[in-house]
C-alpha cells in the first residue's frame, strides 16, 4: 500500500514560480509549499479535479484540508480545499468547482501541467475518522465538491478496518457532475490492494436533482421519504451503530444535519469524538 515515493519534482528551490496564466511570476511567499501541478481533469463547465506533486514532509490524515493558492500575485488568494487523495498517495489531488469571478477558482481553473500551486503547510480539518465514536456502518454524505475529503477516505484502509460497511452518498445537479464519484469508486474496486479490503463494504449511492437518473432528489428528501434506506436496504440511521460525516454548502449541512440530530445522532470534533462530524466544502 504504502508506495515509494517518486523523486521528488516540486518547487522547493525556486523563488519564482510559473503562474497559471504562464505570463506572470511573482516571488514564492515564506511558510508555503511550491508543488508542481501534474494532472489535470475536467469533468464538466463547473467542475475539475487536478494533481499535484507533494512535498515529502507533508503529513495529513485522510479527510483533512488545507489552504491553497496560486502565485499570481504579490499577495495570493488562499481557499481551503480538501485534500483528495489519501495519506499514502505519493502525490496530492483536489477536486474543485469554478466559479465565474471566483478570486482564486477563477485562475485555478486554468492551470495546467507543469504550473505551479502553492500550499500552505498544515492540513486541518474535523472529517477525521478519529472524530468519530467507533461503530458498525459509516456513511459519507455529499453534495458537489463536497465529496472531496470522502475521495480521500474511501481510499484509506484504516476506513474498512474500522466500519463493517461504508456507504458514500454523492448527489449533485448534473449527471455529469457525477462521474468523479462514479471513476473513485471503480478504481477502489479495482485496486489491487483496496479493492479486497472494500469488497462487500463500501457502497455508492448517488443522485442527481436537475436531470433525470435512477436516483433522483436532494439527500434531505430521500432520508425524509425514506427512500434512502429502502434503496439500501439498510435500517433507518441509528446512533448505536450508524456514524455520518457531511461535506456540502452551508444549507445543505444545516438540512443534513437536523436529519441525523432528528435521529439522535450528535455532532462531534477531534477534542470529543461522537457520532457525526461536518464541514463546509470551500468555495470561491
Ligand atoms: P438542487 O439542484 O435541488 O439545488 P450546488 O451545486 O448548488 O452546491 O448543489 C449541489 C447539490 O446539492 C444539488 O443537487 C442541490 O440540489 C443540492 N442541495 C442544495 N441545497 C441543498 C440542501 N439545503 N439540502 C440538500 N441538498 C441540497
Amino acid at each position: 500500500m504504502h508506495r515509494q515515493r517518486k523523486s521528488t519534482l516540486n518547487a522547493y528551490t525556486s523563488t519564482v514560480a510559473t503562474s497559471a496564466e504562464g505570463a506572470q511570476a511573482f516571488p514564492i511567499p515564506d511558510n508555503v509549499f511550491a508543488e508542481t501541478v501534474t494532472e489535470v481533469r475536467h469533468y464538466t463547465d463547473r467542475l475539475f479535479r487536478f494533481r499535484t506533486t507533494r512535498p515529502a514532509s507533508f503529513r495529513f490524515r485522510s479527510g483533512e484540508f488545507v489552504m491553497i493558492g496560486l502565485p499570481n500575485a504579490e499577495r495570493p488568494v488562499f481557499r481551503a480545499y480538501s485534500v483528495a487523495s489519501p495519506a499514502w498517495d505519493d502525490e496530492l489531488e483536489f477536486f474543485s468547482i469554478k466559479v465565474p469571478g471566483g478570486p482564486l477558482t477563477e485562475y485555478l481553473q486554468k492551470v495546467k501541467i507543469g504550473d505551479t500551486i502553492l500550499m500552505r503547510k498544515k492540513p486541518t480539518g474535523t472529517l477525521v475518522i478519529d472524530a468519530l465514536l467507533p461503530g458498525k456502518r459509516l456513511y459519507l454524505l455529499s453534495t458537489g465538491t463536497g465529496v472531496a475529503p470522502f475521495a480521500s477516505l474511501i481510499r484509506d484502509p484504516d476506513v474498512y478496518e474500522k466500519f463493517d460497511e461504508v456507504i458514500l452518498v454523492q448527489t449533485c445537479r448534473e449527471v455529469a457532475e457525477l462521474a468523479y464519484a462514479r471513476e473513485l469508486y471503480d478504481e477502489v474496486a479495482n485496486h489491487e490492494f483496496l479493492g479486497e479490503l472494500a469488497a462487500g463494504k463500501l457502497r455508492l449511492y448517488d443522485s442527481a436533482t436537475r436531470e433525470p437518473y435512477p436516483r433522483q432528489g436532494r439527500i434531505t428528501d430521500l432520508i425524509d421519504s425514506g427512500k434512502l434506506f429502502s434503496d439500501l436496504g439498510v435500517p433507518p440511521f441509528d446512533p448505536a451503530t450508524d456514524r455520518a460525516m457531511i461535506c456540502g454548502s452551508m444549507a445543505m449541512i444545516k438540512d443534513t444535519k437536523d436529519r441525523l440530530e432528528h435521529f439522535g445522532l450528535v455532532e462531534g470534533a477531534n477534542n470529543a469524538p461522537n457520532t457525526f462530524v461536518v464541514e463546509r466544502a470551500f468555495v470561491g
